[in-house]
């Protein structure tokens, strides 16, 4: 989603702030823009479409200018266009606003401007910003941080800002609300970004911006303010500066990459808490960095552990399929009650945790608005809290004092794969912990689970290693117009995440069911042209799903069968199959996905989707 960055140096601006968008660029956006000061005026370049439109125009003015901002925009108040693209700007053009988030009484804002006479040219919501602050500036002109305090204690929502004025062309302003934004220190100069990996190409010596704060960043530091003008004080933390690389290392796309990585990021983050399948599980690792409250790793008393008698896991998209399948695991290995929402349906609602519950909010990127809104209530309420992330230094790391860290690296590519992996792996990881804790499975069969899990990187080695089988096979649904997934149990999830991962690749309808409630409804839709894609894996309920599969053969419905190896009963029952090596019912989640990403992969791109940044889709998804 929108990605802010800033730059103020010795240096070029505008190519600084091209390379910290280009790092923010798989994040989803659809417009792009800078503002840079060039000899003491603002000068705002943007464009609709893709960054190499934006570099186009920089090329061809090549702005002189050594302060800037920049913004990567995905649509949320007003279409996609230039005007709507950031910077935003005052009347006479003398300050640019970038923004993230919503502000969400925009409207009254806007109102009460324009009865003063301020006149809109766009349609979002950052212009109330521009225009708000300018007003503000008119009672106090040199004095911007008192009027950003005025600005921010009107402005109602979750955003971040960065902002730069001509007058004071040796500095940029920074305001953080409930987002996230990282100010990094160089040598005499100063970067600031919505998402540090955009900053550590370039220092590893960083400030992350608490909630409701205000930074004036200058080549000689970074001074902090808290809303009500009360100067903070802070040391910045050293992080890993390792650059952040975009490199496809030969793969046609990103997303294709990741899907091959996923034994390496299962084997790291597997190495990460599981020494072997004698030792338990263990989560006491070293913390991400100082100054971060959260730690690798749970942190609960065995009292604690075992006070538990409810777990609430909330999360968003794929993140929530990762979190049925961990309710799934949870409940068998534990035996503990536990509910999955779709976190932005918390909202509004009695989140009914307490000091019995453990909740788990589950995000890649740590970034989902809805998950942290969620996650928030949760700790509101008393409960135990614990994240699942990709993303130590995200939002969620801070909130949450449990934390496991997902060894995935980057995800590029905007639809997740090798982060489900991961998740999965650890809420595998998570429930043989708790039930190793509480006692609730025996030495042998969680002896028997860990080797498993060690083992499951090689059978997904061994999937990948059909890739050509899976290509051929994928084409054929490529001319389909609904797709239907049907599986059950462990493997329900797995049908909802196949479904997501081929609409929001190849933009073909589909929806994932329980095989069981086919017969409930869906089934109506079925005929010759649609494909129901089975997932069936041999164990408790593989009779139950090849006789939901008959039904729907019974109805003429195209038939292709996620099964193992061996299974002779499949082929009389399926037009095709996508063979998978066999593997345990329990563990089964982590590989019949494999063929699915593969596929939703195959059709996108012989139909010609922008596979890596499908349209629409943002990667952080930072708005409610
Ligand atoms: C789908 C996808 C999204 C995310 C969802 C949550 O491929 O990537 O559905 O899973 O937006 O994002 P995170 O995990 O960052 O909270």
């Amino acid at each position: 989603m929108c990605g802010i960055v800033g730059y103020l140096g010795p240096n070029q601006a505008a190519p600084v702030l091209l390379s910290k968008l280009r790092c923010l660029e798989y994040r989803g956006y659809d417009s792009a823009g800078v503002a840079v000061i060039e000899a003491g005026r603002l000068n705002v370049i943007k464009a609709v479409g893709k960054l190499a439109n934006l570099e186009t125009l920089l090329q061809k003015e090549r702005p002189m200018a050594t302060v800037g901002i920049g913004h990567t925009r995905w649509a949320t108040h007003g279409s996609p266009t230039d005007e709507n693209a950031h910077p935003h700007i005052n009347a006479n053009g003398t300050l640019a606003v970038v923004h993230n988030g919503i502000i969400e009484n925009y409207a009254e804002l806007k109102a009460e401007l324009t009865a003063r006479g301020y006149v809109f040219r766009s349609d979002t919501d950052t212009e109330v910003a521009a225009h708000l602050l300018s007003y503000e500036l008119e009672k106090a002109p040199t004095d911007v941080l008192r009027a950003i305090i005025r600005v921010v204690a009107q402005m109602r929502g979750a955003y971040a800002l960065g902002i730069v004025s001509q007058h004071h062309p040796d500095r940029i302003y920074a305001v953080n609300h409930h987002y996230s934004l990282t100010v990094g220190l160089g040598e005499k100069e100063s970067f600031l970004a919505s998402d540090s990996t955009a900053v550590r190409q370039f220092t590893n010596k960083i400030i992350r911006l608490e909630q409701s704060e205000i930074a004036e960043i200058t080549t000689d530091g970074v001074r902090l303010f808290a809303f009500d003008g009360n100067e903070r004080t802070r040391d910045p933390i050293s992080v890993e500066s390792n650059a952040y690389k975009i490199d496809k290392e030969g793969f046609k796309h990103f997303l294709l990459k990741e899907i091959h990585e996923q034994p390496l990021v299962l084997r790291q983050t597997l190495s990460k808490y599981l020494i072997s399948a004698d030792q338990p599980v263990n989560f006491n690792v070293e913390s991400f960095a100082p100054g971060l409250s959260a730690m690798y790793g749970v942190s609960l008393s065995d009292d604690q552990v075992r006070s538990i008698d409810r777990i609430q896991i909330v999360a968003c998209g794929t993140a929530y399929h990762a979190g049925l399948v961990g309710k799934y695991v949870i409940e068998e290995l534990c035996g503990i009650p536990v509910e999955v929402d779709i976190a932005s349906e918390v909202r509004g609602r009695k989140l009914l945790v307490n000091n019995r519950t453990l909740t788990i909010a589950v995000s890649q990127s740590g970034e989902t608005a809805d998950t942290l809104a969620a996650i928030n209530e949760a700790i509101e309420s008393g409960s135990f809290t614990l994240g699942i992330t990709n993303r130590p230094d995200s939002h969620l790391a801070t909130l949450t004092p449990n934390l496991i860290v997902t060894e995935c690296g980057i995800e590029v590519s905007v639809a997740a794969t090798k982060t489900y992996l991961a998740q999965l792996v650890s809420f595998y990881l998570l429930a043989i912990y708790l039930a190793e804790k509480r006692g609730s499975i025996s030495d042998q069969y969680a002896r028997e689970l860990k080797r498993g899990l060690s083992h499951v990187p090689a059978v997904i080695e061994q999937v990948l290693a059909r890739e050509e089988a899976y290509r051929r096979e994928s084409l054929k649904l490529a001319d389909a117009h609904d797709v239907v997934f049907i599986g059950r149990g462990f493997n329900y999830p797995t049908a909802l995440e196949g479904a997501l991962k081929l609409k929001e690749l190849s933009y073909i309808h589909a929806s994932g069911y329980a095989a069981g409630e086919l017969k409930h409804g869906p089934i109506a839709v079925l005929d010759s042209s649609v494909p129901v894609i089975t997932v069936l894996v041999p164990g408790r309920v593989y009779e139950k799903t090849l006789s939901n599969a008959q039904e729907s053969r019974a109805r003429n419905a195209r038939m292709v069968a996620i099964a193992v190896d061996g299974d002779e009963s499949a082929p009389s029952t399926f037009d095709y199959i996508f063979r998978i090596p066999p593997i345990d019912e329990i563990l089964s989640p982590m590989v019949t996905v494999v063929p699915m990403q593969l596929m939703s992969y195959f059709v996108a791109d012989f139909l010609g989707k922008d596979v890596d940044q499908p349209r629409n889709l943002a990667k952080s998804v930072t708005v409610e």
